[in-house]
C-alpha cells in the first residue's frame, strides 16, 4: 500500500465534500484560513480531503499548500459543473481529461464604439518568450483509467471522457457556451480545475478533474447542488481502485 496520501479537492464543503467526510474516518482537521483540510482514512489508507472555496485563485494556493504540506501521491479534484453541450445532463459525470483555462484570453483590436464580441476572443496561455497559444492540462492516464475500470458503477446518468473549460466565470450566454464547446470541445465549465491541474503537473504530481453535471442553462436544467452526493460516492469507489492499482 502507498505511503504517501492521496489528496481530494473540492470547493464547497457543503455541496461537494459532505459525503466524503462522513465515509471516511476522519482525524483532524486544519484551518489554513485560505483552505481547510481534513487528515483522514479510508479503509487503513491516508487520505486528505481539502476544501479550497471557490475559484481559481483559491484552487491554486490550496493545491500548492497541500503539496507541500503533505506530499500527496495523487489529486483528484471533484465537485460540480455546468453542461456545455445538448447531450450532457445533470447527474451526468464528466472526466476531464484535458483542461482548459476559459477566462484566459487575448481580444482583437477595436476602436471605439466598435463595441465588443466575447466570442471574438482567443483564448491564450500568456507564457513570456513564447507564441500565444492554449495550453492543455492533461490529467493522468493511470487516474483515466482507473475511472474506467469502475464507470459501470455510477448509475445516476453517463459517464463522458474529455475536455473541461475552467476558468473564474459562469456562462449564461447561450450562444457563448456554444462557441466554446464548437470552438474548444469544452463538455462542461467549472471554476477550479484548471488551477490544480496546471499546479499539480508543474510538481509531476498525477492529477484528475471529475464532475457532475449540475445544471445546462442550453436546456434549461436548473443548478441543483444535490447531484454531488453521488459524484462523492463514486470518488471513493475511485480512490479504492487506485489504491489497488498501486499495491
Ligand atoms: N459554471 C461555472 N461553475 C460552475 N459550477 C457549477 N456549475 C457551474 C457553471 N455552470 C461550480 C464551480 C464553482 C461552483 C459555483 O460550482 O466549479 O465551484
Amino acid at each position: 500500500m502507498p505511503k504517501q496520501p492521496i489528496m481530494i479537492m473540492a470547493a464547497m464543503e457543503d455541496a461537494e465534500l459532505d459525503t466524503l467526510k462522513k465515509e471516511v474516518n476522519l482525524l483532524k482537521e486544519v484551518d489554513e484560513k485560505v483552505c481547510k483540510f481534513y487528515e483522514a482514512e479510508l479503509n487503513g489508507y491516508q487520505i486528505i480531503l481539502c476544501c479550497s472555496k471557490i475559484g481559481c485563485i483559491q484552487a491554486a494556493a490550496a493545491t500548492m499548500l497541500g503539496i507541500m504540506k503533505y506530499n500527496p501521491i495523487a489529486i483528484i479534484n471533484e465537485g460540480l459543473a455546468g453542461a456545455m453541450g445538448r447531450n450532457i445532463h445533470k447527474n451526468d459525470l464528466v472526466v476531464g481529461t484535458e483542461i482548459i483555462n476559459i477566462h484566459s484570453v487575448k481580444t482583437p483590436n477595436r476602436k471605439e464604439n466598435e463595441g465588443v464580441d466575447a466570442n471574438s476572443w482567443d483564448l491564450v496561455t500568456f507564457i513570456r518568450g513564447e507564441e500565444d497559444k492554449l495550453k492543455v492540462e492533461k490529467a493522468d492516464k493511470v487516474l483515466v483509467e482507473c475511472t474506467k475500470n469502475i464507470e459501470k458503477e455510477y448509475t445516476k446518468g453517463h459517464v463522458f471522457y474529455g475536455r473541461i473549460g475552467s476558468g473564474d466565470i459562469w456562462n449564461n450566454e447561450i450562444d457563448r457556451i456554444l462557441h466554446l464547446n464548437e470552438t474548444y470541445k469544452t463538455l462542461c465549465e467549472e471554476m477550479e480545475g484548471i488551477a490544480i491541474c496546471q499546479i499539480a503537473n508543474q510538481f509531476h504530481v498525477p492529477v484528475l478533474d471529475i464532475r457532475v453535471i449540475s445544471d445546462n442553462a442550453i436546456l434549461e436544467e436548473e443548478y441543483d447542488t444535490s447531484v454531488g452526493k453521488e459524484l462523492q460516492y463514486f470518488v471513493i469507489k475511485l480512490i479504492k481502485e487506485y489504491i489497488a492499482n498501486k499495491k
